[in-house]
């Protein structure tokens, strides 16, 4: 995730894109642009890091003079964060300057074939390779427009770009495929950004693009059109109503509850490029060259090891590789006897949690190969892995993980769908089964999501005077139950306990009484009648019991809440969010502090 502002406009436009890119700088910040024209000529100004240092280059120049440009604030998803990763990105002749966010899937084949046309590259990015087919298309086009429409129709992926070239001056061009892109309507100015707070201050008229439209605009006029066929799109100014505060959260009351919302999206990204059809093979190539391990041991804290202790049975069921789950700050001090074939797979939202950045270095010391599953490119634990997947979800604001650990349980799924067809113990059926149902994941999780919430709401009210909580699961659900106990936990602060159903009975049963409501999750699969068994063992000591269940499943409890099914384990994708709705909503009618809840930190570099 990225943001993208575009102005043209009569006032100065680098201060005014300045401003619109610190709103912005939520939805990235390891590195940022700005591209300008004055007296026609283009300008690119990047720096790494924060705002600032782009701010503090921008002191010296002068650009008082230029009333249109482009600024970029980056969430690195292709090369690290430097410099020559920053957008804009120019063209090689250097009169085009193109912003962007989101993926294209197909760069790599794009960029080969631009090198074959002579072509140079100085970055690692998609975008770069983005802006040089713009510029190859000119050649053959009549207009920028023609040659931007011929680009975007050669790109697969995601994109929300801004383009700026000395051949019009005046204008900005863009256009949308699944990222988002609106345009802020003024009087002698327009604007275009990835989200409305980054023109706020100045217009509350708005144009929301959709997928395959793209727009022209000046300081005078604006004008959307399709993609496809170049025919003109009539669409209607709206008016926001939104303070800048509550547009950073997209109109959420917390950035928890809008990352929640985005885990379709996340889906999306995170296959993007990687599930292509059911006709081919999952692509990691971040794996092609390493060797296929005999045996996984995942290393994660908090979120992160939970997502994995629901990977690990899907690695060993479909790729044959056996996988046992550590804790970091257990594993760090241990002597643990790594075997030769055995890879570290390390998995860390941040990439900078001390323990598991250190179970990384003492695994590479004693031999192993680490495999790294992170969302943060150029972050410690991607840089020191010796192969590293990015989960792409895009920066996680709320310090309660959510969107971090559906992306990397997506991660895992492809990962053993990955290993399973390169050791060929994939069962064909069983891959071609996964295939359709994680296409299908993202636009079913969205549909369902906002009666989600409504329920989950108001089962919050009927619990939250709970001091404690069980939370019970088995098999896959044993680990959701895991993060449904440490989600209550942080956000709330009520007691809150997961354990695998079947171990109730050796101690923990002692505390049930009325008082001390549990929540089971029950899911139409095999296990169902253990865990209903479970479930009556809770009753019958006069436990209060909410039960999540699939439809068509027959239980018994005070209260019942029904989620999708899915195929096989991908169920888990909508118990997930139900998990940390119900969190989010106990912790919000009481009170408490969502975003960032007490004693904790987003990043725990320490030990
Ligand atoms: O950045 P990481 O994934 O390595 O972080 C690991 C944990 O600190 C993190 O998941 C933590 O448990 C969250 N607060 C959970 O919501």
């Amino acid at each position: 995730m990225c943001g993208v502002i575009g102005y043209a406009g009569h006032r100065p436009a680098v201060p005014l894109i300045m401003d619109g890119l610190r709103s912005l700088e939520y939805r990235g910040y390891d590195s940022a642009g700005i591209a300008f024209l004055q007296n026609r000529k283009l300008d690119v100004v990047r720096a790494e890091g924060k705002l600032a240092n782009l701010s503090a280059m921008l002191v010296t120049r002068d650009v008082s003079h230029a009333t249109i440009g482009i600024g970029h604030t980056r969430w690195a998803t292709h090369g690290v964060p430097a410099v020559r990763n920053a957008h804009p990105h120019k063209s090689n002749d250097g009169t085009i300057a193109v912003i962007h966010n989101g993926i294209i899937e197909n760069y790599q084949e794009l960029k080969a074939m631009l090198l074959e046309r002579g072509y140079v590259f100085y970055s690692e990015t998609d975008t770069e390779v983005l802006t040089n087919l713009i510029a190859e298309g000119r050649k053959c086009n009549d207009s920028l427009p023609d040659a931007l429409r011929w680009a975007v129709s050669q790109a697969a992926g995601a994109y929300a770009l801004v383009v700026l070239s000395e051949e019009e001056p005046d204008a900005l061009y863009g256009a949308r495929l699944s990222s988002p892109l609106i345009m802020g309507v003024g009087t002698g100015e327009n604007f275009v950004a990835s989200d409305v707070p980054a023109f706020l201050p100045h217009t509350r008229n708005v144009v929301f693009l959709e997928d395959g439209e793209y727009f022209r605009i000046t300081a005078h006029s604006w004008e959307v059109r399709r993609v496809c066929d170049n025919e003109r799109v009539a669409k209607t100014v709206q008016t926001v109503q939104w303070d800048v505060q509550s547009a950073q959260k997209g109109g959420f009351k917390h950035f928890m509850l809008k990352e929640i919302f985005e885990q379709p999206k996340v889906l999306t990204d995170c296959l993007a490029g990687r599930l292509i059809s059911p006709d081919l093979p999952v692509r990691l190539p971040e794996l092609d060259n390493r060797p296929i391990p005999g045996r996984i041991r995942i290393v994660a804290c908090g979120t992160s090891y939970n997502a994995g202790a629901w990977g690990a049975p899907l690695l060993e069921a479909w790729a044959g590789i056996p996988v046992s789950v550590e804790i970091a700050s257990e594993f760090r001090y241990r002597d643990p006897l790594l075997q030769p074939d055995e890879a570290v797979m390390v998995i860390s939202q941040s990439g900078e949690t001390a323990d598991t950045l250190a179970s990384l270095r003492l695994a590479r010391e004693r031999g192993a190969m680490v495999i790294g599953i992170c969302n943060v490119v150029g972050s410690s634990i991607a840089r020191e892995a010796d192969a590293v997947i990015f989960t792409q979800a895009g920066p996680e604001i709320s310090v309660a993980s959510t969107k971090a650990m559906c992306s990397q349980m997506a991660l895992l799924v492809l990962l053993a769908l990955y290993y399973g067809q390169k050791k060929g113990t994939l069962d064909v059926g069983v891959w071609r089964e996964a295939c359709d149902a994680l296409r299908a994941l993202p636009t079913l999780l969205e549909g369902v999501l906002p009666e989600m919430r409504n329920r989950a709401a108001e089962l919050a009210k009927s619990y939250a005077q709970a001091k404690s909580f069980f939370f019970l699961g088995r098999g896959p659900c044993f680990p959701l139950a895991l993060e449904g106990a440490l989600k209550l936990k942080e956000l709330s602060y009520i007691h809150a306990e997961g354990y695998a159903s079947g171990e109730m009975k050796h101690g923990p049963i002692a505390l049930i009484d009325p008082d001390f409501p549990t929540l089971a999750i029950a899911l139409d699969d095999a296990l169902f009648p253990k865990v209903k068994s479970n479930i009556e063992e809770v009753q019958a000591r006069r436990g209060r019991v909410l039960a999540i269940v699939n439809p068509g499943r027959e239980l018994r409890a005070d209260d019942v809440w029904t989620v999708p099914a899915a195929w096989g384990p991908l169920s888990a994708f909508f118990v997930l969010p139900a998990l940390q709705l119900f969190s989010y909503e106990t912790a919000d009618y009481l009170g408490k502090d969502v975003d960032q809840p007490r004693n904790l930190a987003k990043s725990v570099t320490v030990e």
